[in-house]
């Protein structure tokens, strides 16, 4: 039944449509779809939050990357140019003064009760997920389940934020840092994780005494107001003011005002290095605070000592899961010259049975692509590949059915620079390459603009510990026998070089959320200057 909607409707194009002639074909009136209601979704959803839904511009349609068409449910974009916007950030700053001031373990205890509104609505959520960005139900239900896992996070959190106490040189003195929050915390998220990312930061953001405005990619912006709406519910039910919580659905524009806005104290940024570069300067013209997670171009090295049998399932996992969409899929696939034959037969015979099709039908292994840009983008970087001296040993091909599938793609042959292998292309492609020595491979892992994740595949303890140590990957993401992909909440998630140096989610990454102040105080009867200092 599912899949006869999905193939169905995918044969529709995007388009905007009066809401009259859509309202019959809407998604959320057809009986496979009353579940949309449970998310709290109506025939039509205003696309801004600031304590009240509000939003009165343009009613848009269909805006499923052309995958679902017309029968999608309605929303308002932000309206009245930018006074929605306006109105929203007035109403975060106000809502700021009475949440800063809550303590943070009280603080925590309201993100807890976020967090366990999730886990409620953990498949429902899901189904959203995939039915607007287009992902496998299990990695849809996967992503909510980050933003549970660092709900949970945050509560511990809670009750640990602090500073050192530190020797003060002078007598009666005591030193000590002490954090607050920064205040408004803007969260630009991209299409390709519309839950969880937001989840990282706001979890993170609101426990450490900020509030946050959102603004999620326009294609993905019912996953954004059905998230807002879970939250809205416990931030109201405790009497908490819900612009705590700020969404803004809406496109470039809002992004811009964003950066450009003195009163956004910390933005943080997912999406294209490209935009990023944008952002980070605009931003930084105001010296604000930028928070960059940008592209990466990952690679897997797998040595001739490697268990394929670990390999092989990491490599389809991290290639071809979110149809190549996450900005920590494999890209680069170095494998030593003695194993290459074997390895790249084995991947082909794994690709072979990846099922591509229905992102719920729970067969399916590869989903859509978001957008027919992005299969414009597939079809060119196959092609630059082939001119390049590639060979593409399965797949390459756009998948004759409507809907933006295309086939995940092991290209071989190319040399570790060629100009098709740096550039990150968000498909399934992976290049596959052959290297002879750990020294040649480490550089050319590194050799790229981006330095997201890294892999490395051995049993060998001196290469492993190489692999961690200064000339070893230089990317945020340093693994061993385990996929690019795929990330705890715990570890600080973020990346070097292009990829805009970034941290968010656990260790210490609330650091980027704070001010910190570093605090001297004199409790003596004395002046004792510092350095000894008579004056
Ligand atoms: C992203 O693609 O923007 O490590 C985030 C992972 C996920 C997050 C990816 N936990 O693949």
């Amino acid at each position: 039944m599912l899949r006869r909607i999905c193939t169905v409707l995918s044969t529709l194009t995007a388009q905007s449509r009066p809401l009259s002639a859509a309202m019959s074909t809407l998604l959320i009136n057809q009986s496979g779809y009353a579940w949309l209601r449970e998310l709290g979704l109506q025939e039509e959803n205003p696309g801004v939050y600031n304590g009240k839904w509000v939003g009165g511009g343009e009613v848009r349609c269909g805006l499923w990357g052309g995958k679902l068409g017309p029968g999608a449910v309605p929303r308002r974009g932000p309206v009245r140019g930018l006074y929605d916007y306006e109105e929203t950030v007035k109403k975060a700053k106000d809502a700021w003064k009475i949440w800063a001031d809550i303590p943070a373990p009280k603080r925590g205890s309201i993100v807890r009760q976020i967090g366990d509104a999730l886990r409620e609505k953990k498949k429902v959520l899901g189904s959203l997920v995939s039915l607007e960005m287009g992902k496998i139900i299990v990695e849809s239900v996967g992503e909510v389940q980050e933003y549970v896992d660092i709900c949970d996070y945050a509560v511990g959190l809670s009750r640990m934020i602090g500073g050192p106490i530190l020797p003060s040189e002078r007598p009666g003195h005591v030193l000590m840092e002490q954090w607050n929050p920064v205040g408004l915390v803007g969260i630009i998220t991209a299409f390709n994780f519309p839950v969880a990312v937001y989840g990282w930061n706001s979890a993170i953001a609101m426990t450490c005494g900020n509030v946050c405005l959102w603004k999620g990619a326009p294609t993905t912006s019912l996953t954004s107001i059905a998230v807002t709406k879970i939250i809205a519910k416990v931030l109201e039910d405790n009497s908490i003011p819900g612009a705590v919580c700020s969404l803004v659905c809406g496109g470039s524009d809002i992004g811009t005002a964003i950066a450009k806005d003195e009163r956004v104290d910390l933005l943080s940024f997912t999406g294209s290095t490209e935009v990023g570069l944008e952002v980070a300067l605009t931003v930084q013209k105001r010296f604000g605070r930028s928070l960059l997670e940008l592209g990466g171009n990952n690679a897997i090295i797998v040595f001739e000592d490697a268990d394929l049998e670990l390999v092989i399932p990491s490599v389809l996992f991290s290639a071809v899961g979110t149809a190549g969409q996450r900005c920590t899929t494999v890209r680069r696939l170095f494998l030593h010259e003695s194993i290459h034959d074997k390895v790249v037969a084995k991947l082909a015979d794994a690709y072979a049975q990846v099922r591509i099709g229905c992102p719920w039908d729970s067969d399916t292994l590869c989903g859509p692509l978001h957008t027919p840009s992005a299969v414009e983008s597939f079809i060119s970087a196959v092609e630059a590949a082939k001119q390049q001296g590639g060979t593409v040993v399965c797949g390459g091909k756009v998948i004759n059915q409507p809907g933006n599938y295309v086939e995940p793609t092991i290209v071989t042959g190319l040399p570790h620079n060629a100009p098709v292998v740096h550039v990150e292309t968000f498909a399934p492609i992976l290049y596959v390459l052959q290297f002879k020595k750990e020294e040649d491979v480490y550089a050319w892992n590194n050799e790229v603009k981006q330095g997201l994740s890294s892999s490395v595949f051995t049993k060998s303890l001196e290469r492993i510990f190489r692999w961690l140590g200064p000339k070893g990957s230089d990317c945020g993401i340093v693994n061993v026998n385990i996929p690019t992909s795929g990330a705890e909440i715990g570890g600080a998630f973020g990346g070097e070089k292009h990829t805009g140096g970034g941290r968010e989610s656990g260790s210490d990454s609330w650091k980027n959320y704070m001010r910190r102040s570093t605090c001297t105080i004199n409790y003596s009867n004395d002046l004792p200057l510092a350095q000894g200092i008579k004056f």
